[in-house]
Parts: structure tokens; C-alpha cells; sequence
């Protein structure tokens, strides 16, 4: 990679002297994770609220709620400060991604989108966490903690429902959702991905990150849960 990958881009104010490729490149990303974290909040975390099972369970998915629509927020307070137009970050004018048109129906639906989408997002937050960008590495930090709590309530609702003699609600969830979070990462050749990288906005390729998802959940539900992981297509 040539030198762009160790540029240092400390602030809103210094982004603008940047060359046009980059600004382009940290609007993207920042719109992405606006729009993403704003759809996630409406068509899962807030409608689940009315699914979970008990008072206690509620609470914490309340607090899932909140810490989602929190963080569409704060990106999107930065997607302003950044000088990006309001419409780019509306969900109504941008086609949702295949992982946010599943239509959620039950608690172990919900358990299973955040074990495994919850870890998927994780990735994507590790790789701010070095960008070039410092108010998105400063955003990954502040994200981070709240995206591993998020797992770890799917991961342990559905121990939960497994151990209530429930394990094939979670199988058949896992089973119809589970195929259609691998294209999450973007393709293999993307040519957005390779601009990510020049720019040391993101650190591993689309690919590198889809394998990594994977493996961590074939042990997540293998190992962890009993289950199998189905075969993709
Ligand atoms: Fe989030
Ligand atoms: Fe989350």
C-alpha cells in the first residue's frame, strides 16, 4: 500500500483538505453505518420489545433499542458535521440491505438476528477502531462496547430458550436467517472496499471479514449451541 494508508485525519475540520477520493470514501462509510444502525433499531430492536417474553427481558431489549437508535444518532451527527445532505441517511430512499428484510415474527427470531448479525456488525466495527479517520476510530470505540453486549443477550436468550427444551424455534430461525447475512460483507471484488483500504479507512478486505464471520459462528452454533449451522446455497 503507498503512504495514504498511515495519513492521520484528526478532525471534521481537517477532512477537508483531503483529496476528493477520501472525503468520498469517509462520506460512504459514515452514511453506512447511519443508515444501518437506523434500520437495524426500526425493523428489529423496537418491534422486539413487544415480543420479549418477561419484564426482565424487555428491559434489556429496551436497552438494545436504545443503544441502537443511539448509535445511528451519533454517526449521523457526525455524517452532518461532515457536511453530507440529510436524504443520504434516509432508510426511505436507500434500498435496505437483504439482512434488514427478513420480517421479524418471534423472540427467537430476534435472539438469533442479534448472535449473529450483533457479531457481523462487530467486524465491522473492529476495523474503524484503526481508520485513518480519527472521529470514526473515536466512534467505533464508543460503539464497540455496546455491539459486543448486544451478542452476548443473543447469544444468551438463545442458550435460554435451548436450555427450555425450545432448541428447534432457535435451529429454524438460525436456519432462515442465517443465509442471507454472508452477502452483508459486500462482494469480493468490490471496488469500494479496495478505496477503504488504499486510504487506511479499513483494514481487511470483504472477503478477509466474510471468513472471519464465519468461522466465528460455525463455532457459535456449533459448538456453543448444539445446532447446526445450514449449508449455503
Ligand atoms: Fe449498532
Ligand atoms: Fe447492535
Amino acid at each position: 500500500m503507498a503512504d495514504t494508508a498511515t495519513l492521520e485525519v484528526k478532525t471534521a475540520a481537517e477532512l477537508k483538505s483531503q483529496p476528493e477520493e477520501y472525503r468520498a470514501a469517509v462520506e460512504k462509510i459514515v452514511i453506512s453505518h447511519a443508515v444501518n444502525e437506523l434500520y437495524g433499531a426500526q425493523v428489529f430492536d423496537e418491534p422486539a420489545i413487544a415480543l420479549a417474553p418477561t419484564p426482565y427481558a424487555k428491559w434489556l431489549t429496551c436497552r438494545v433499542a436504545m443503544e441502537e437508535y443511539h448509535h445511528h444518532v451519533r454517526f449521523r451527527a457526525l455524517a452532518e458535521e461532515i457536511g453530507v445532505a440529510p436524504e443520504r441517511m434516509d432508510p426511505s430512499h436507500k434500498k435496505p440491505l437483504s439482512i434488514f428484510e427478513f420480517k421479524l415474527q418471534t423472540w427467537a427470531e430476534f435472539c438469533v438476528i442479534k448472535a449473529i448479525a450483533d457479531y457481523a456488525e462487530i467486524l465491522q466495527v473492529e476495523d474503524l477502531l484503526h481508520c485513518t479517520f480519527h472521529p470514526l476510530r473515536n466512534l467505533g470505540r464508543i460503539t464497540m462496547p455496546e455491539e459486543k453486549f448486544h451478542a452476548k443477550f443473543g447469544k444468551d436468550f438463545c442458550l435460554e430458550l435451548i436450555q427450555a427444551g425450545r432448541a428447534d424455534e432457535v435451529q429454524d430461525a438460525i436456519d432462515r436467517y442465517f443465509p442471507i447475512t454472508p452477502a452483508f460483507f459486500g462482494s469480493s471484488n468490490s471496488k469500494n472496499n479496495a478505496i477503504y483500504r488504499k486510504w487506511g479507512l479499513k483494514q481487511r478486505s470483504n472477503d478477509d471479514m466474510r471468513a472471519d464471520f464465519m468461522n466465528r459462528v460455525t463455532e457459535l452454533v456449533e459448538k456453543d449451541f448444539g445446532l447446526r449451522l445450514p449449508k449455503l446455497a
